[in-house]
């Protein structure tokens, strides 16, 4: 099945911003990753980065209309958007929150996340790697909703 990948604002920066706290790898080298695990599992991922608010919650809108799972770094919005917590409430498939960096470990504005409210699990500071643990959590809650 599907695996939407949403990626929040500045991430298409990845690689060149702040590269001691979020590393060397670019988007499009995790995007890279993210393919070849996929493809590995059996599933089809749909990759995405937006800088705006409204794009993010129309993919999540998408994904409700394929019946695909999501995997989701909000980035700066993870503090802020509510309209990114209401559009993943609209949805009933496996949803994973990453961080690469360990927001726990930063400023407290960075604590509080709004889409934890509704995520299955979460995943901070374990760098990109994190979006390969996640991909694999939403395969296996796929599957074992499929059963
Ligand atoms: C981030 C953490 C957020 O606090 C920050 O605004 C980001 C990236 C991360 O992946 O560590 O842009 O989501």
């Amino acid at each position: 099945s599907l695996i939407y990948i949403l990626n929040g604002p500045n991430l298409n920066l990845l690689g060149k911003r702040q590269p001691h706290i979020y590393g060397h790898e670019t988007l499009a080298d995790v995007e890279a990753d993210c393919c070849r695990l996929a493809s590995e599992l059996g599933h089809d991922i749909r990759f995405h980065q937006s800088n705006r608010e409204y794009e993010i919650i129309d993919w999540i809108h998408e994904a409700r209309e394929d019946g695909a799972g999501i995997v989701i770094n909000p980035a700066a919005f993870t503090h802020t958007s509510v309209a990114i917590l209401d559009a993943l409430n609209t949805f009933e498939q496996p949803v994973i929150e990453v961080h690469i960096s360990n927001v726990h470990k930063r400023e407290p504005f960075r604590h509080h996340s709004f889409v934890s409210h509704r995520a299955d699990g979460v995943i901070a500071g374990l760098g990109t790697e994190g979006y390969q643990l996640a991909i694999r959590r939403v395969a296996s809650l796929i599957e074992v909703a499929a059963k």
